[in-house]
């Protein structure tokens, strides 16, 4: 079956913030929410009708799961091999799990992304110390290794000034496999934000200029300024191109640098993306409501901006503490995802703000 109307439910692998906001969106449109995810709850907690606790790599679990529901799709790409199988073989998983594969990895992403004519970091694969110290005889320093997968918000990176980091950085990342990259110079940083419907409608929302700080988004603004608008173009042209080679269904996130030369693809989420999160006050239609509809068959809503200029901030483990100073301004949207240890470097919730 193509579309699933109203009604219908929707699978959830992940039981996050991310989770929450598909949620939210899903119970807009009339669907149930099915979380299926390794806690017994969890942010997602609060937006589902059915919560399923099983952990990634339980194939059979999966597979139960998967039976259980109309249409599943995801928030969280770290599942292995076995459950990847389970998942096809449900055949409904949108967006596919040939998306999944590609983008859990940040070597295959590298590759395919690379393939399809976009520019990246130099990089090279590492799998030992002594492809490392051959990567860095390459690429040279600055460099930053990072873990082919479970990589997020910094984590699993280690960055190199030196050839004779190599040993400790292999040992910092747990010798697992991975790429090294070298260092891109930019001046900022933004996102393609897209969504292609199940007929290969293909929108865009206003792309955003993130700044991060220690290796986890702090802000998602717009507009995005000159030096990025000027790239936007040929961003989403090559964005484009990966969602249609990959027969793409839902939200697709790719981040870039605003490089010397124009954009440098970074990575890529097959999914909802925090630099999306402004599209909840900001655009027509948010990446939410646009997932559910695209995993859905239903036609795409409008991707437009709605004020002058939008910015999200992330609150980050205590930061969320300050939620009673934050609604003193009424402008202000706050976001909180029902975490209760505020721990540091700890996604707890946003604020979105308007510019009318
Ligand atoms: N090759 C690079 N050159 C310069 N900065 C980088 C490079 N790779 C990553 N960074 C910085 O580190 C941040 C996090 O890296 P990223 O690859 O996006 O991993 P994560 O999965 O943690 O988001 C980036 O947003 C960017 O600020
Ligand atoms: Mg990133």
């Amino acid at each position: 079956m193509s579309s699933f109307p109203p009604g219908s439910v929707i699978g959830i692998l992940g039981g996050g913030q991310l989770g929450r906001m598909l949620g939210v969106a899903a119970a807009q449109l009339g669907y149930a929410v099915h979380i299926y995810a390794p806690e017994a709850n969890g942010p997602a907690s609060d937006a589902s009708r059915f919560w399923t606790q099983g952990r990634y790599d339980d194939g059979d679990a999966l597979s139960t799961f998967a039976a259980s529901v109309d249409v599943l799709t995801y928030e969280f790409e770290n599942v292995d091999g076995r459950a990847m199988q389970a998942l096809s073989g449900s055949g409904l998983v949108r967006p596919s799990v040939d998306a999944l594969r590609i983008a859990q990895d940040r070597l295959k992403e590298k590759n395919y992304v690379a393939d399809l004519g976009g520019r990246t970091a130099p990089f090279a694969a590492v799998d030992s110390l002594d492809d490392l110290k051959a990567a860095l005889a390459t690429i040279g320093t600055p460099a930053i290794l990072k873990t082919n997968r479970f990589g997020y918000d910094g984590k699993g990176q280690v960055r190199l000034y030196d050839a004779a980091d190599a040993e400790a950085a292999w040992s910092a990342i747990g010798e697992a496999p991975a790429i090294l990259e070298g260092f891109v110079q930019f001046d900022q940083e933004f996102s393609v934000l897209l969504v292609r419907g199940f007929d290969g409608d293909i929108r865009f929302w206003d792309s955003p200029a993130n700044v991060h700080v220690d290796g986890i988004l702090d802000t998602s603004t717009l507009p995005a300024g000159p030096v990025i608008t000027a790239q936007v173009e040929e961003a989403r042209a090559l964005a484009a191109k990966v969602a249609e080679a990959l027969d793409y269904v839902g939200v697709l996130t790719l981040e870039f640098f605003a490089g010397a030369e124009g954009p440098v693809f970074n990575e890529m989420a097959p999914r909802v993306h925090n630099s999306g999160h402004w599209t909840i006050e900001g655009a027509v239609t948010s990446q939410f409501e646009n997932h559910i509809r695209a995993v859905c068959g239903l036609p795409l809503g409008d991707t437009g901006l709605v004020a002058q200029g939008v910015t999200m901030r992330n609150l980050i483990g205590e930061d969320a503490l300050g939620w009673q100073v934050i609604l003193e301004d009424p402008a202000n949207h706050l976001h909180l995802y029902g975490k209760k240890e505020a721990r540091a470097g700890r996604k707890m919730g946003h604020v979105t703000r308007l510019e009318p």
